[in-house]
């Protein structure tokens, strides 16, 4: 499969009163085209680090200090890629929320609640698909059906064929400020609410007509988040990243919005990068599987091969940790804790607690190696 995002030896500082932490250190991961990708571990290992460096917007004190985030969106940069992190922030602006999207843990912080559903999914239309719209309604104008008087009839053909090239035209403009003309601005605004009721719908919110007159405050916890996509789809993009999207959401509903994402990711969505703590949405959901300790990555692989043969001692100890329904087998914990990230144990991070450390591995930071075809461990045991 084809490379969509590849992130090359990622680190990101934050600099507190406390010292430096060191939150990622040389994180290397691909994400393919047509793929989801999980990105497990406990709290605290970097993985909503990893993805805010991905799309540059790490809270302050933190700094990305190294490394690639490339991305291969387009034919034309299939081959080379882009490296976001030399990108411009006005570049950064137009990716973000366009061709990536990124969808949060809380559905509350990302919705307004003074402004209805329908305001809100519409904006996200008007926002990234005016040009699209402005086509829409200029074919509208045009067909024999349409009905208007012939001289506004071909103002308007006149102003929406120019926004079709260029939704930024003077002609869209001058008619927001015209009094008279601008009530031709609703035929858009009407585009947008037609285009929220359908992604609604399509998301499998009933009644989708009336939802987009109702406030965040009227929803449950479960559709407010299927709005969120609602806005985080608006823009087609080509990968949706979702930060423990499904973790404040009972199992029923958790189980709902899964099974969306994963219809998504079929019908309209290339790729999708998964991130949660959770191990059974992983095993459910992800073609390919990323397990995180104390900001390093410590195995990827494929997530039947990473379940069926964990290598690294850190996978094994977590997948030893989720609760089986077996009387035989004891739920086991991990020995010590997660280590401070401002003086992190040198060398293999996770050796403190490693039951089969050895004498190199608090002397040198073990390399990802990739030993098995698509199966990569950084461990000197391999
Ligand atoms: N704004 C910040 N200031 C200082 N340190 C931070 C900040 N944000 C994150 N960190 C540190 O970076 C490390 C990684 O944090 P991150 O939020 O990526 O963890 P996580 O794996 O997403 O955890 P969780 O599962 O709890 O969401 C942590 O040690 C955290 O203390
Ligand atoms: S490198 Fe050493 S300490 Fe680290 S996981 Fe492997 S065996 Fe354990
Ligand atoms: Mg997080």
């Amino acid at each position: 499969m084809a490379k969509l995002l590849e992130t090359v030896d990622l680190v990101t500082n934050f600099y507190t009163y406390e010292g430096v932490v060191k939150a990622l250190n040389k994180v290397s991961l691909v994400v393919d085209h047509g793929s989801t990708f999980g990105l497990v571990g406990e709290s605290g290992c970097g993985k909503s680090v990893t993805v805010r460096s991905i799309m540059r917007i790490v809270q302050e004190p933190g700094r990305i200090e190294g490394g690639k985030v490339i991305v291969y969106l387009d034919e034309r940069d299939k081959q080379a890629g882009i490296d976001l992190l030399q990108q411009s922030e006005t570049y950064m602006e137009s990716l973000r929320g366009d061709r990536i999207s990124m969808i949060f843990q809380e559905p509350n912080a990302a919705l307004n609640p003074t402004l209805s559903i329908g305001d809100q999914v519409s904006e996200s239309f008007l926002f990234h698909q005016k040009k699209e719209m402005c086509t829409k309604i200029y074919e509208d104008l045009c067909a024999p059906e349409c009905q208007l008087f012939y001289p506004i009839k071909k103002i308007q053909q006149a102003v929406y064929g120019m926004a079709s090239n260029n939704p930024y035209a003077v002609s869209l403009k001058i008619m927001n400020k015209v009094p008279i003309l601008k009530r031709w601005q609703k035929r858009l605004k009407k585009e947008a609410k037609k285009r929220a009721i359908d992604i609604i719908d399509k998301l499998g919110i009933p009644n989708p007509a009336q939802v987009v007159e109702q406030y965040p405050h009227n929803l449950s916890g479960g559709m407010k988040q299927r709005i969120v996509i609602a806005i985080a789809l608006a823009c087609n993009p080509v990968l949706l990243i979702a930060d423990e999207a499904t973790s404040n959401l009972d199992v029923t509903i958790q189980a709902q919005i899964l099974e969306l994402l994963r219809r998504l990711k079929e019908e309209v969505i290339s790729s999708i990068l998964l991130i949660t703590h959770d191990l059974g949405v992983v095993a459910e959901t992800c073609d390919r599987v990323g397990v995180m300790y104390a900001g390093n990555l410590c195995e990827v692989a494929d997530v039947k091969e990473l379940f069926g043969n964990p290598l690294h001692p850190y996978t094994r100890a977590l997948l030893d940790a989720v609760p089986k329904f077996s009387v035989e087998k004891e739920l086991k914990s991990i020995e010590g804790n997660v280590p401070n990230l401002v003086t992190p144990p040198p060398g293999c991070r996770f050796h403190p607690r490693c039951p089969r450390v050895m004498g190199v591995c608090p002397q040198t930071f073990p390399e990802m190696k990739e030993v098995k075809k698509d199966h990569m461990v950084a461990c000197y045991l391999y």
